[in-house]
């Protein structure tokens, strides 16, 4: 077992109020990591000694990026439908079809390989953590295989067979809510830890209050843990019902009444904003202000996905909810690291303490504040520990 100092970190956010909340700042700092856990964390002239040493040159270091939201197991590509949505069509998730189609006739192969380079892309932009959902196959065995694929690169694996109605289920939806929340859980739940649901009766393609209810109290009596897809694109009952069934998260909450606030603000339901989301689809933004304020606790996530927005990006979320959202650098970047693993239930990544996972990233700056600051500038990177 070989433990590593690492110094010249000119700025290091910890998330551990031991340091100073809300982001635990500490300048001039040291960590020592051993067996790819934090050993030790503190100001660089306290720090014990290690068996190697590595110094960072200044630079700023935070906790890896927690991307509490992706649609990775795929094929295909809809630029054009972006185009169209840039030029005046509205996203109604209509376009979920073609990627289904796509993805259905894919090889695991091929799907591995769109899924794996997009984790490394991730990864590249500081991303330490994902979780994957499927929901582009709608078959028992699409899906299996997509969680089975997911499994492969993330332990948060999400089962997503009610993302939208598929075609052959054209008129009966229900019938459809049955085949997810019967057979098709039975087959992916093995391997998945969480459930969604498109919960969104503003759609034509997607899955109403009733339905996602269904199948998210079928996903729990599985064993899975809860979240959904709500209020992406109207005030529907999304958000009330996360609540109501404890799910971990509530993901878009794009469109929120008082009520919602006020529900989130008082459950431990974590509001997960996906602002690369209402830039690819000109909607308005959610006010993260209003949420925060009110005392939800806010995650930011990717949503990647290539449909709604095809950004892999934290450090592109994270400058979006700066300037659009109404956080402050320091509320954004908890989310996109805290707020991410407490939309996950974890409590070993999105911080930097004694037996968290260590997970680090570095930037190419002296402060975390280049992130919205230097906007679409490749600053910040995954430590590779062992390089
Ligand atoms: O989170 N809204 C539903 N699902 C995805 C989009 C999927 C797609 O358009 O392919 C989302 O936005
Ligand atoms: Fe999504």
């Amino acid at each position: 077992m070989t433990s590593t100092l690492l110094t010249g970190i000119g700025e290091l956010v910890t998330n551990d109020e031991r340091f100073g909340g809300p982001l635990g700042l500490v300048q001039d700092a040291a960590v020592v990591v051993e067996d790819g856990r934090v050993a030790w964390v503190g100001p660089r002239r306290g720090a014990p000694t290690a068996d190697a040493r590595r110094d960072l040159g200044g630079r700023a270091v935070v906790p890896g990026f927690v991307d509490s939201h992706a649609h990775l197991v795929f094929a295909g590509d809809r630029a054009a439908e972006f185009e169209a949505r840039m030029a005046g069509t509205p996203y109604d998730g209509g376009g979920i079809a073609s990627t289904v189609a796509a993805t259905r006739a894919a090889t695991e192969e091929e799907l591995r390989g769109t899924l794996r380079r997009l984790v490394a892309e991730m990864r590249a932009q500081g991303t330490t953590t994902v979780e994957v959902k499927g929901g582009y196959g709608l078959t028992v065995e699409d899906e299996a295989r997509s969680v089975r694929l997911a499994r492969e690169v993330t332990e948060e694996v999400t089962f997503l067979g009610a993302h939208v109605v598929p075609s052959e289920y054209a008129g009966r939806a229900d019938d459809y809510v049955a085949l997810v929340a019967g057979p098709m859980l039975t087959a992916c739940a093995p391997r998945a830890r969480w459930v969604d649901v498109f919960c969104e009766p503003g759609s034509a393609h997607a899955f109403d209050g009733d339905q996602a209810q269904v199948v998210l109290e079928a996903g729990a009596a599985a064993g899975l843990g809860l979240r959904l897809h709500a209020n992406q694109l109207s005030a529907g009952p999304g958000v009330r019902l996360a609540v109501e069934l404890g799910a971990a998260s509530a993901d878009h909450c794009t469109h929120l009444t008082d009520a919602d606030v006020e529900a989130l603000a008082g459950s431990s339901t974590v509001a997960t904003l996906l602002p690369t989301i209402e830039f690819s689809t000109r909607s308005p933004y959610p006010d993260a202000r209003r949420l925060i304020d009110a005392g939800a606790t806010v995650a930011l996530a990717t949503d990647c996905n290539p449909g709604s927005g095809y950004s892999s990006s934290m450090p592109l979320a994270v400058a979006l909810a700066v300037r659009e959202m109404r956080m402050t650098p320091a509320e954004a970047l908890w989310s996109a690291t805290a707020g991410g693993a407490a939309a996950l239930r974890r409590t070993d990544v999105g911080v930097l303490r004694p037996g968290a996972r260590a997970d680090l990233a570095v930037l190419d700056a002296p402060s975390y504040l280049h992130l919205a600051y230097r906007p679409g500038v490749p600053l910040v990177r995954a430590l590779e520990l062992d390089a």
